[in-house]
Order: structure tokens, then C-alpha cells, then sequence
């Protein structure tokens, strides 16, 4: 494997780390406003950030590679509606998806097979990530800042 397919992958461990950081700054937004059911659903997604970054963590371990911590940026900490929220999630998603197919693209031509293949686990999961964002703002939609819809929401999200 190259040094700068190493590196990518590297990149993508700490992408996912500070994932996972902006997760509980939209987490703890929601606390602070008293949706626990958002917030409890935004720190399970923290939680599967960080066992996104050990997937990269562990792979590049395998592939003899040295993983390195990068510096964390400040994620957004402050919103204006919990929709505000779930769209910020899903552009970041999209983010993520786009950074995946860039890592694809770069394995393919190195011919690096079992990056291709470790890459396929993140092709579908991110599929699901973003719809699983898509879902829950259209919801938010619909209720726009009706109390009683927005509790409904909160409470589905709680069960996550
Ligand atoms: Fe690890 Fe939500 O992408």
C-alpha cells in the first residue's frame, strides 16, 4: 500500500473521530433544550462514529500501517431548531459519503484489493446513514414547532 493511500485512510480515522465529536455537540444542543430522546439518538450516533474511526484504526494496523491523532476542530456547538440539527447531520453525511467513494477511488487504482473490500462495509452503512437523516427531517418537517409532534419525534428517537 502507498504512503498516500495510508495517509488517506489515516485522514479517514480522524474524519470519523471528529464525527463523532460534532455528534455530541448536536447531542448535547438537544439536552440543553430537554429532547432527550434526540439527544440520547445523537450520542448512540457518537458511539457508532468512534467504532467507525476503530474499524480504520484497526485496518491499517493489519495493513502495517502507524495511525496518527490529528487535532480535533470546534464543531458547531449552537442551533437554532432541532431541524437545523438533523440537516447539519445529514450534510455532513453526505460529507463522509464523499470522502468513502474519493478512498474507493484511490484503492481501485492503487489495486489495493483489501482496502477496496474493507471499503465496501462504509459504501452501505453511509447509504443507511444518510437516509436514516433524510427519515428523520422529514418528520421534523411535518411537525414543524408543534410541541406535541415534536415530543412524538423525541420519543421515537429514544428508542433508537
Ligand atoms: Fe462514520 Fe456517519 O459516518
Amino acid at each position: 500500500m502507498s504512503e498516500k493511500l495510508l495517509k488517506a485512510l489515516n485522514d479517514q480515522y480522524n474524519f470519523e473521530m471528529l464525527s463523532g465529536y460534532y455528534y455530541l455537540a448536536m447531542a448535547s444542543y438537544c439536552e440543553s433544550e430537554n429532547m432527550k430522546g434526540m439527544a440520547h439518538f445523537l450520542v448512540e450516533q457518537a458511539k457508532e462514529e468512534y467504532e467507525h474511526a476503530m474499524k480504520f484504526y484497526d485496518f491499517i494496523n493489519d495493513m502495517d500501517g502507524r495511525v496518527k491523532m490529528q487535532a480535533i476542530p470546534e464543531p458547531k456547538n449552537d442551533y437554532s431548531s432541532f431541524l437545523e440539527v438533523f440537516e447539519t447531520a445529514l450534510e455532513h453525511e453526505k460529507k463522509v459519503t464523499g470522502r468513502i467513494y474519493d478512498l474507493l477511488k484511490l484503492a481501485e487504482e492503487e489495486k489495493s484489493y483489501p482496502t477496496v473490500q474493507f471499503l465496501q462495509w462504509f459504501v452501505s452503512e453511509q447509504l443507511e446513514e444518510e437516509n436514516s437523516m433524510k427519515d428523520i427531517i422529514f418528520k421534523l418537517e411535518g411537525v414543524q414547532k408543534h410541541f406535541h409532534g415534536l415530543m412524538m419525534v423525541d420519543r421515537e428517537l429514544g428508542s433508537r
